[in-house]
């Protein structure tokens, strides 16, 4: 009966965490999936989670089904941080959000809905992009492109094809876009280049997908969210997915959200409802647990402001372990350049590795980063950023 079932190749990212797990090397260093590991290798309970985890009074409490949409203080969580707190667009009602499973949930359920109310739109990518957006985009049968974005032999965005390709999209084709720390190229536009993109956006009635799941690890939480407020004031219609689950370190609560602003508060009420529709037929409703630790967190203003703290000091750790990675990579190679590491944003480092120098690293020294040379910067630390630095010169040298 299953003899026609294809294997399964694994998964470029998640694959890579079996394979790290098994690997008997004492000095191996897990760079491939995107998690932040604080200064000593482990990942962090934030003292904002801490304390909303202990004010959920009763842990043997009833479990009822959550609403297919999430609680309302998920949804307005997701709301107050990506659109700002009880900004127009919100008090006009224009704004429809699910709380999801995560940024991959919220990427789903947008993707269904569009596949069934927008069944001639075609998805357009970044290339390169984060492996998940493709299959995801493909699993609900969109055709999916890739529009240039990153040029590996000078480290930089090629902007002006991006806009080239972008300009000739059709009608309702969605456009998917990183608002901040692009992931996997570090590598993000600037507020201007937000502004011609969303032009031609504008101009050619495109849809703007945007995908953040690393928000306050870039700037700040705000200007992180330039793009999406931007386009908001530009009177655009878009679709936002968001994620929890590295800016609460709560991965596998998998906590996210979907929003999409309508143009009138009518439109948003039909298009919540068929958001809770599509949530029906897959999951039927988010479990509980993470969605009210989100709740606690993002509507108390106090562990709200004990939270933006916390994000900015592993944004800053990450910042600080970008510079020194760099610094010893210069001392030991002066003819490379590395200036990408320090202007790349986020957790992730595209180093321009090839496949084979990335095998390299890990069967020689037990150092993973997924084969496309991405880098999770995250996952160094002081006792170990020397050990991949030195590994990375006996891979790069010739
Ligand atoms: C990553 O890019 O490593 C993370 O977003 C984890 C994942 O699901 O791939």
């Amino acid at each position: 009966m299953f003899e026609r079932i294809d294997y399964y190749a694994g998964d470029p990212i998640l694959g890579l965490v079996d394979k790290f797990v098994a690997d008997s090397n004492p000095n191996k260093v897990n760079l491939g999936i995107g998690i932040y590991y604080d200064k000593v290798g482990n990942m962090p309970v934030l003292d904002c989670v801490k304390t909303a985890e202990q004010r959920i009074a009763d842990p043997i409490s009833p479990r009822p089904y959550l609403p297919m949409a999430g609680l309302p203080g998920h949804r307005k969580g997701c709301q107050n941080l990506l659109f700002g707190k009880d900004t127009q667009v919100l008090k006009d009602g224009r704004v429809a959000t699910i709380a999801t499973l995560g940024g991959s949930g919220a990427l789903k359920v947008g993707a269904e809905f569009i596949h069934e109310w927008f069944p001639q739109s075609k998805c357009y990518v970044s290339d390169p992009t984060w492996s998940n957006h493709i299959a995801i985009f493909e699993g609900c049968d969109i055709e999916v492109g890739e529009y240039p974005y990153y040029d590996k032999a000078t480290n930089s965005i090629r902007f002006d094809d991006m806009i080239s390709f972008i300009e000739k999209l059709n009608k309702n084709d969605v456009v998917l876009l990183h608002p901040c720390c692009h992931n996997p190229t570090g590598m993000d536009l600037t507020q201007e280049q937000w502004d011609k993109v969303l032009d031609v956006i504008k101009q050619r009635e495109l849809i703007p997908f945007m995908d953040i799941a690393y928000q306050g690890f870039g700037d700040n939480m705000d200007s992180d969210a330039y793009a999406i407020r931007k386009a908001v004031d530009m009177g655009l219609s878009l679709f936002v997915s968001n994620s929890f689950s590295k800016n609460l370190s709560l991965y596998g609560e998998r906590v996210g959200g979907l929003s999409v602003v309508c143009p009138t508060a009518d439109e948003a009420e039909r298009v919540f409802g068929q958001l809770n529709f599509m949530v029906r037929r897959i999951y039927t409703s988010p479990p509980s647990h993470g969605g009210r630790v989100v709740d606690i967190v993002m509507n108390d203003e106090q562990l709200h402001q004990q939270w933006v703290g916390e994000v900015y000091g592993m944004r800053d750790r990450i910042k600080a372990m970008r510079m020194k990675l760099k610094s010893v990579l210069e001392s030991n190679l002066p003819d490379h350049n590395f200036d990408y590491i320090t202007h790349q944003n986020g957790m992730f480092s595209f180093t321009g590795l090839t496949p084979e120098q990335v095998e390299r690293l890990q069967s020689e020294f037990g150092v993973y980063m997924v084969s496309n040379s991405r880098m999770c910067v995250a996952g160094l630390n002081v006792n170990n950023v020397d050990y991949v630095a030195n590994a990375m010169v006996e891979v790069l040298k010739v």
